[in-house]
């Protein structure tokens, strides 16, 4: 058994002794390896299934069947494992690429969901889109180019761990923005407003140099957004809790209430595809991704199954966020890259 996880050898003795396997990439069909994990026992299943007749992984699989029903039910007999495998407080993550019939997008993603969600007694929390700030080039004349992809979160019970706070928290791991790159127009529409009103000109002048100010604000991050109330063109404040404002209204013809507070989180994910060097797998997911749905989906040792591991992607973000992976895949090709990817990662980590 490999163990090369970060968690001490005598943590994971205790806790995962019931395991057949664990900080392992196992070679094989995610379907029989999937029947050997126990009930009610992983934490987080996080992946992303083959997509339907690309013919482009090594070593067959799931993905070949004659019709989109047939690929349908062989992901629904996977996905009932995985509901089985997981947790009362577990979660499941399917991230699922479209593709296009006769000129026609096929919807696969919201088919497999539909019929995940009808078939078996799981609940759909939240279709997170991945926003790709660098989708695949194409030229279409008649369509536009795809460049999104969903990930759903699935959870067989009510009592799923969720930790909402670490979702997405610092803007350091890696590029994901919080939410789409920044509107520059912020704040812009009150320049004209404040030309237009009756304010002096004294008046005005402190109105542009408030609003460039709190503008600014927004932009350095230093609160979520401001609103600004400008006498004769916006309805003047009440007294009570208003009273304030509505002197400020009457003194300098203007007010501004800064938004503090925390910022919304929000079901989209903006980050760009990501390559691997010498990778010979064509579609892999970014780490960084992964890494989100760990902090908001598990805490430290617990344990993170995908049964279509691929390139190593899950595991690459379990060892980093200090989870234990279990990661299957049919291709011997993909596998053999995996393992050597943690390989050079653990000793990575262990330098530095
Ligand atoms: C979309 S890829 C996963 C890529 C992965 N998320 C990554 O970042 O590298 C799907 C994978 O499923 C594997 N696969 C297909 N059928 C399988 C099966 N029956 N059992 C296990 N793996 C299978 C393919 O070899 C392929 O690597």
């Amino acid at each position: 058994m490999n163990q090369n996880a970060i968690a001490s050898e005598t943590e994971v003795t205790e806790t995962l002794s019931d395991l057949p396997f664990y900080n392992e990439i196992e070679c094989g069909d995610s379907a029989d390896l999937l029947r050997q994990i126990p009930d009610d026992r992983v934490d987080l299943v996080i992946t992303s299934p083959p997509y339907f007749q690309q013919r482009e992984y090594h070593g067959g699989g799931i993905g070949n069947e004659a019709t989109l029903d047939d690929y349908i039910a062989t992901l629904l007999n996977i996905f009932r494992e995985c509901v089985r495998i997981i947790k009362p407080t577990g979660n499941i993550i399917f991230n699922m690429g479209d593709k296009y019939d006769n000129s026609s997008l096929l919807l696969i993603p919201y088919r497999f969901a539909i019929a995940a969600t009808e078939q078996c007694d799981v609940t759909l929390v939240n279709n997170i889109t991945w926003v790709k700030t660098n989708p695949t080039p194409r030229q279409f004349k008649r369509r536009l180019v795809s460049s999104t992809e969903p990930f759903f979160h699935f959870v067989k019970s009510r009592h799923y761990q969720y930790y909402l706070d670490e979702f997405l928290k610092s803007e350091k791991i890696g590029k994901i923005k919080r939410d789409c790159p920044q509107n520059t127009n912020v704040g812009q529409r009150y320049f004209s407003l404040i030309a237009q009103s009756d304010l002096n000109s004294r008046q005005k002048e402190m109105a542009y140099t408030a609003l460039e100010n709190v503008i600014q604000e927004v932009k350095d991050g230093k609160i979520e957004g401001f609103r600004m109330k400008i006498r004769g063109i916006h309805s003047e404040p009440f007294g009570g809790q208003e009273g304030g404002r509505k002197i400020q209204l009457d003194k300098n013809g203007f007010t501004i209430i800064r938004i503090h507070g925390n910022p919304l989180k929000k079901d989209a994910i903006v980050t760009p595809v990501e390559s691997v060097k010498n990778c010979p797998h064509p579609a892999i997911y970014p780490v960084q991704i992964i890494e989100e749905f760990l902090h908001l989906l598990t805490k430290p040792g617990n344990i993170v199954l995908d049964p279509f591991v691929g390139s190593g992607s899950t595991a690459v973000a379990a060892i980093k966020q200090q989870r234990v992976y279990i990661g299957f895949d049919i291709s011997q090709e993909y596998c053999q890259f995996a393992r050597e990817r943690l390989q050079n990662l653990t000793h990575q980590l262990k330098l530095w």
